[in-house]
């Protein structure tokens, strides 16, 4: 049974109005944004590891300068994603310490080592290319100050997806050597990619209410659909194949047909036994409180400047 107050807020919902920070939210409405939020701020943030690995063995100045850039982005997707989540009322200090204590999740991509130059590609590729169809509907999500944040965020993500098609086309073009290294990147990030989409809409436990809320506007099967459709052609015209035997245009459907995610390996990176979960989750502790000094004289800086002031 809806309350007076949660029947005219769906209705809002219903009627396309943005939901803003400071109007009335069922307490579930909140909880739900503040977990994908965060959840989306800690992916920014850990997903800068797997890449600053490669940051001081780019092969040329010009790819070391766009690399830095790119995490750089990210870095700040991170900040505007707290920020937005802050305005629910939670403090960026909780959420880094659910990070931090390992209670909160982040993407499973980014527990995945990135071996070789090549990955840089593969990741620009297939994962920003991936994060861009997830959230370019959330541009039109009901929570206002998450779909704003969506919109630079996602205009950001397009430059990261072409800069790493551009270095898959350099490899692919290049020796017979740098070939087999692209095509070794897609074979290892090709299925951890379809993993970002999140489990298969019958398995999904939050997509019926964030359907409803408007929080999402497609299925994690439909968005999955959507990027396997748009990066088969893209594998194709690199000369590179997809690694699943299964993978097959549907004529009568209009999409191409896949073979079966391993699930099983899904749940186990989730549950933080994934290649680099401990890796990951300890270089961001470390870095937490190597940090200390500084954000302490940030404090005790920013105390003198408001008593000289007053
Ligand atoms: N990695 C880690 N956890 C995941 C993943 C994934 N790839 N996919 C789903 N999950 C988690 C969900 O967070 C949820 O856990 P919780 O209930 O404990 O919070 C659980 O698995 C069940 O999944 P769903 O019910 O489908 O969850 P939800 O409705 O939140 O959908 C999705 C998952 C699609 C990832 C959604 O949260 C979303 O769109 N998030 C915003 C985008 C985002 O976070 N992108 C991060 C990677 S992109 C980047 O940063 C470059």
């Amino acid at each position: 049974d809806m309350s007076e107050e949660e029947r005219l807020f769906q209705e809002r919902i219903d009627a396309g109005v943005k939901i803003e920070a400071k109007d009335w939210m069922p307490e579930a409405y909140r909880k739900t944004l503040i977990r994908q939020i965060s959840q989306h701020a800690h992916s920014e943030i850990v997903g800068q590891l797997p890449e600053g690995n490669w940051v001081t063995r780019a092969p040329t100045l010009k790819r070391k300068s766009i690399l830095l850039a790119k995490i750089q982005d990210e870095a700040g997707h991170g900040l505007y994603l707290y920020s937005a989540a802050e305005t629910l009322g939670v403090s960026r200090d909780e959420l880094l310490a659910a990070l931090h204590s390992g209670k909160a999740k982040y993407s499973s991509i980014f527990n995945y080592p990135t071996l070789s130059w090549a990955d840089m590609g593969a990741i620009g590729w297939l994962v920003d290319g991936s994060a861009i169809i997830n959230q370019i509907p959330l541009c039109r999500c009901s929570y206002g100050p998450y779909s704003r944040a969506m919109i630079r965020v996602c205009k950001e993500e397009s430059f990261h997806a072409r800069q790493g098609y551009d270095i898959m086309m350099s490899l692919a073009k290049g020796t017979p050597e740098q070939k087999a290294m692209a095509q070794d990147a897609l074979n290892r990030w090709w299925w951890p990619s379809l993993m970002m989409f999140g489990p298969s809409d019958a398995d999904s436990v939050n997509s019926a209410q964030s359907t409803k809320w408007r929080i999402k506007l497609f299925s994690n099967d439909e968005l999955r659909q959507r990027m396997v459709d748009q990066t088969v052609p893209q594998a194709e015209y690199l000369g590179l194949t997809i690694p699943d035997p299964d993978l097959k245009w549907n004529a009568e459907t209009g999409h191409y047909d896949f073979g079966e995610i391993d699930w099983a390996e899904f749940h186990n990176v989730l549950k933080g036994n994934g290649p680099c979960n401990r890796e990951r989750l300890r270089t961001r502790v470390k870095a937490w409180e190597d940090g200390e000094w500084f954000r302490e004289a940030l404090i005790a800086h920013a105390d003198k400047k408001t008593k000289a002031a007053a």
